[in-house]
């Protein structure tokens, strides 16, 4: 098993569009690579919703003591999450118990070969980062924010985090969820790259995979691009 590239999708604010942009991106890379996604927010797991599944029993190989967890398999792209593992209950864990779900499901699981695994992140600078950053090291992560000021502004916090997490910041998808009519010119005070920005899309609500009619190829260009570079 081996995994050549982990990416974390995250932002301090919920809701700026996290989880969609994780499972789109995971579907662009995978018509030319081997992706994984692993959904690791705790409090409002999504991708099986995104990807469309249906069975959130999670299957486990037993002969396989070492990595006994088989993600779902949706068009190749291999699928594993919290919300499969931990009952409801698992909302009102407390730091220490999320931190070890998130390193279990992360290590427990028979990824295969992957060229990128993508994980999905909870809102916050919390436990969960902590862990990410420290346990499972991604190679860099992506950030994602709307232009609005506050989501900006927790943005600038986030970075300052993962910069005192040693964590590498690839850049920023920027995401105007909240706007029909255009990017405004908004001044982000920051040295990281914009990788790209995606405008308000009425059919981005309530799609599930296969996200067929979006051409994400060029919605994420910059994105993948960067990604591709990042050796
Ligand atoms: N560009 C966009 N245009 C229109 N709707 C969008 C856009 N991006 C995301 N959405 C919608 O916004 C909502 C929030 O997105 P999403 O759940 O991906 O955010 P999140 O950051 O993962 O949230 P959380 O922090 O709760 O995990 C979803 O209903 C999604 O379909
Ligand atoms: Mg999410």
């Amino acid at each position: 098993m081996t995994i050549r590239k982990t990416i974390a999708i995250a932002s301090a604010k919920g809701g700026v569009g996290k989880s969609t942009i994780c499972s789109y991106l995971a579907s662009v890379l995978s018509n030319s690579y081997k992706v994984g996604v692993l959904d690791a927010d705790i409090y409002g797991p999504n991708q099986d919703i995104l990807f469309d599944i249906n069975d959130k029993n999670i299957e486990v190989d037993k002969k396989n003591t070492e990595r006994p967890y088989i993600p779902k398999n949706i068009d190749d792209i291999s699928i594993n999450s919290l919300g499969f593992l931990l009952d409801k209950s698992a909302a009102i864990w407390r730091g220490p118990m999320l931190s070890s779900a998130i390193n279990q499901i992360y290590e427990k699981t028979n990824w295969g070969d992957l060229d990128y695994l993508l994980i999905d992140m909870p809102p916050g600078t919390g436990d969960a980062y902590l862990t990410v950053c420290q346990k499972i090291v991604p190679d860099f992560v992506i950030l994602v924010s709307t232009i609005s000021k506050l989501s900006i502004t927790d943005l600038k916090r986030t970075i300052d985090v993962f910069e005192s997490l040693n964590t590498k910041i690839l850049g920023i998808v920027l995401n105007n969820i909240h706007q029909s009519d255009g990017f405004q010119d908004f001044n982000l005070e920051t040295e990281n790259v914009i990788l790209d920005r995606i405008e308000f899309n009425k059919k981005f609500i309530d799609l599930s995979y296969p996200f067929d009619d979006l051409q994400l190829d060029s919605l994420f260009l910059n994105t993948v691009r960067a990604i591709k570079e990042y050796d």
